[in-house]
């Protein structure tokens, strides 16, 4: 594989804090350890059926390291082999255009794809591979949603967010004597509600993984009160269900995303208790922002991997974190189901026993009646 002369990068889904050091490290790697190269290809597999692409030069990625989003752009659209095409009028209708992705691919002369994303656009990567391109996959995502790496870069940035507004409302919880909702982002998982419930000493966290009933929230809420802790921060994931079992969305148009978890546990908090309860939702700014350290450092880690993963003709696989070494596994293994927190694991564990309640009624036996 030492013959390859040029490869194509891609940043797609949504974006995180992180990606233009994976950009910078793969650029850097590939020219001047491998005399390669790099091609970055625009908003991500749209780009690549649509021909935006160009070539990455020194001065591209240089001081790109400390930015949040991507210098390529990326799109959570564009699924190649159901790409959305519009007509002069109507609804959007789906094609498979794969074939020219692929054709597209060799018309630019890449040897090989690094593809930057999280499960969905890794999914897509998958199937490239299965079609002959020769493809690499790098994981990214705020939601650390992803098996087969320890963490996925973007995380660890999103966590700091979360623990920052934690902190920040806090102040103002105590101030007011009231119940303080943060609702945070991670679809399906509830590692960034849980870690950085953790992280800021949040008295109740509800997750997807651990269903919750209003009457458990207000126990706790009654014994911190009862104990004279007239506030309360509870901090919500997106994805959590409510005790009839169903995610919160919101409705525009046809699209729906998830969110409105908070407001509907605020609401049931007022209409159940004498407390007055607020609502944050963090949002997208637990993907914009200036990368951590750990989050640079990652992202260079798993791009300068990926060059060598690309060198030695190890496709179809995506690098990963398996502490403390950078490894790569199959793309098959990272996608096959997304990692969710682990009801009975060490970190719930561990919240349990520091007074975190869940809202399922499990408190750890002396923390029943704790502050
Ligand atoms: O997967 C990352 C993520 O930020 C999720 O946490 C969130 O549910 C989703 O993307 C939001 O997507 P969009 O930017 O399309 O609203």
């Amino acid at each position: 594989m030492g013959s390859i002369q040029r490869i194509g990068i891609l940043t797609g889904g949504g974006d995180c804090p992180g990606l233009n050091g994976v950009i910078r490290a793969v650029t850097k790697t590939a020219q001047h350890r491998y005399g390669m190269e790099v091609v970055g290809i625009r908003n991500g597999f749209g780009g690549l059926v649509r021909k935006e692409w160009g070539l990455l030069e020194d001065h591209h990625v240089s001081g790109i390291l400390h930015r949040g989003g991507t210098i390529l752009g990326t799109t959570n659209r564009d699924n190649p082999f159901r790409f959305p095409v519009t007509g002069e009028q109507g609804p959007a209708r789906y094609e498979d255009l794969s074939g020219e992705a692929v054709a597209n691919l060799e018309a630019m002369g890449a040897e090989a794809l690094v593809v930057v994303g999280g499960d969905g656009s890794l999914s897509i990567a998958l199937e490239f591979f299965r079609m002959g391109v020769p493809v690499v996959g790098i994981p990214k995502t705020i939601d650390n949603d992803l098996m087969a790496t320890d963490v996925t870069f973007g995380y660890d940035t999103a966590l700091h967010t979360a623990t920052d507004a934690i902190d920040k409302l806090h102040t103002t919880a105590e101030s007011h004597h009231r119940a303080m909702l943060l609702e945070v982002m991670g679809r399906n998982s509830g590692w960034i509600a849980l870690e950085a419930g953790l992280a800021g000493g949040a008295d109740v966290v509800l997750i997807p993984e651990i269903p919750f009933t209003y009457e458990n929230i207000l126990e706790k809420i009654h014994q911190r009160r009862s104990r004279g802790k007239k506030f309360s921060i509870i901090v919500v994931a997106e994805g959590a269900r409510n005790p009839r079992g169903e995610q919160v969305y919101r409705q525009r148009g046809s699209r729906r995303r998830l969110g409105g978890i908070g407001e509907e546990v605020a609401t049931e908090i007022e209409e159940r208790s004498a407390m007055e309860a607020r609502v944050t939702v963090l949002g997208h700014l637990q993907r914009g922002g200036t990368p951590s350290p750990f989050d640079r450092i990652l992202a260079t880690r798993f791009g300068v991997k990926a060059v060598e993963m690309v060198m030695a003709g190890e496709f179809g696989r995506m690098s990963c974190l398996k502490t403390p070494f950078i490894r790569s596994v199959p793309l098959e293994e990272a996608v096959a189901q997304q990692k969710k927190v682990p009801p009975g694991g060490e970190l719930v564990r561990f919240a349990r026993s520091v007074g975190t309640a869940f809202g399922d009624g499990k408190e750890a036996p002396w923390n029943e009646g704790a502050v």
